[in-house]
C-alpha cells in the first residue's frame, strides 16, 4: 500500500471500492493498523472513554488530541491520518483555525469535527488556508447531553432531511470526508449516493463508501459495545489477524451485516 491521500479515497469511491478506518491513539497500534491495510486512522476523541476512562469525550482536551497524533504519526507507514477536534475547541473559525493548525503540526493530514450547517464557514476558513476537514453527523457524541444519550439519529423525515441538508452543505463548504455515526441505513446510503465526497460509516449500514470502529471495540475489549460492533478477535490468534480480518470482512462486503445495522 503507497501513501493514501485524499485522492486515493477518492478514486475508491468512483470505483466502488470500500476503504477502512481504524482509531488508533499510539505508535505501536498506529502501524499495526496501517500494515493490517487500513487506509485511514483516525486518532478519534473516544480517547477520553476508551484510553482515560471518562463517559464522555467531553473532558478531551486540544493537548491531549496533539500529544497522541504525534504518537501516532510516528508509528504509521503509510495511512492517512485524521484527528478529532475536542469538544468547543473549533466553536468558531479562529479558535478552529489555531487548533486545527496545533493537530496539522502535531502530523495529521487532517482535521474532523461534528457538527453540520453551522460549521460552513469555519470548514471553508480551514480549507482555503490548506487544512483539511472530515466532517461528523449523525450521533455526534460531544453533544451527548444536547442529545439525550448516545442514540440513533435521522429516524424522522425531519431529522432525517436535516442530516440530509447538512451533509449537501458541509459538501459545498469544502469538506473532504463525512463521517455518518448511528442512523438508520436507507439514509447513510442516500446520503452516500448523492455526495461527491466519500463516506465512512460507523452504526449506519453497508451502504457508505467506508468503515470506521472503535478498535477497542473491535478487538471486543469494551464493556458495553453497541448493536453496530463486531468482536473481530473471534477465531483470531493474534491482534493483527483480528484487525486484517475487520479490513477483509469490509472489503468484502461482509461487514456490517442486518445484525449490525439500524433501521
Ligand atoms: O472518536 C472516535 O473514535 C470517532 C469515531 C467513532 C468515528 O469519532
Ligand atoms: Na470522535
Amino acid at each position: 500500500m503507497g501513501k493514501i491521500t485524499i485522492s486515493t479515497l477518492d478514486k475508491m469511491k468512483a470505483s466502488g471500492d470500500k476503504f477502512v478506518c481504524i482509531t488508533a491513539y499510539d505508535a505501536t497500534f498506529s502501524r499495526l493498523v496501517s500494515e493490517a491495510g487500513a487506509e485511514t486512522i483516525l486518532v478519534g476523541d473516544s480517547l477520553g472513554m476508551v484510553l482515560q476512562g471518562h463517559d464522555s469525550t467531553i473532558p478531551v482536551t486540544v493537548e491531549h488530541m496533539e500529544y497522541h497524533t504525534q504518537c501516532v504519526c510516528r508509528g504509521n507507514p503509510n495511512s492517512l491520518v485524521i484527528a478529532d477536534m475536542p469538544f468547543m475547541t473549533y466553536a468558531n473559525p479562529k479558535q478552529a483555525m489555531t487548533n486545527a493548525t496545533r493537530l496539522m503540526q502535531a502530523g495529521a493530514q487532517m482535521v474532523k469535527m461534528e457538527g453540520g450547517t453551522w460549521l460552513s464557514d469555519t470548514i471553508s476558513k480551514l480549507v482555503e488556508r490548506g487544512i483539511p476537514v472530515c466532517a461528523h453527523l449523525g450521533l455526534t457524541p460531544q453533544s451527548v447531553n444536547a442529545l439525550g444519550g448516545f442514540r440513533v439519529q435521522g429516524r424522522t423525515p425531519k431529522e432525517a432531511k436535516s442530516i440530509l441538508a447538512d451533509a449537501v452543505e458541509i459538501q459545498d463548504a469544502g469538506a473532504s470526508l463525512l463521517v455518518l455515526e448511528c442512523i438508520p441505513a436507507h439514509l447513510a446510503t442516500d446520503i452516500s449516493e448523492k455526495l461527491d465526497i466519500p463516506v465512512i460509516g460507523i452504526g449506519a449500514g453497508a451502504g457508505t463508501d467506508a468503515q470506521v470502529l472503535v478498535m477497542h471495540d473491535l478487538l471486543g475489549l469494551s464493556q458495553h459495545s453497541a448493536r453496530f460492533v463486531q468482536n473481530f478477535m473471534e477465531g483470531q490468534n493474534t491482534i493483527q489477524s483480528a484487525l486484517q480480518a475487520f479490513v477483509a470482512a469490509v472489503k468484502a462486503g461482509e461487514y456490517p451485516r442486518d445484525e449490525h445495522t439500524y433501521l
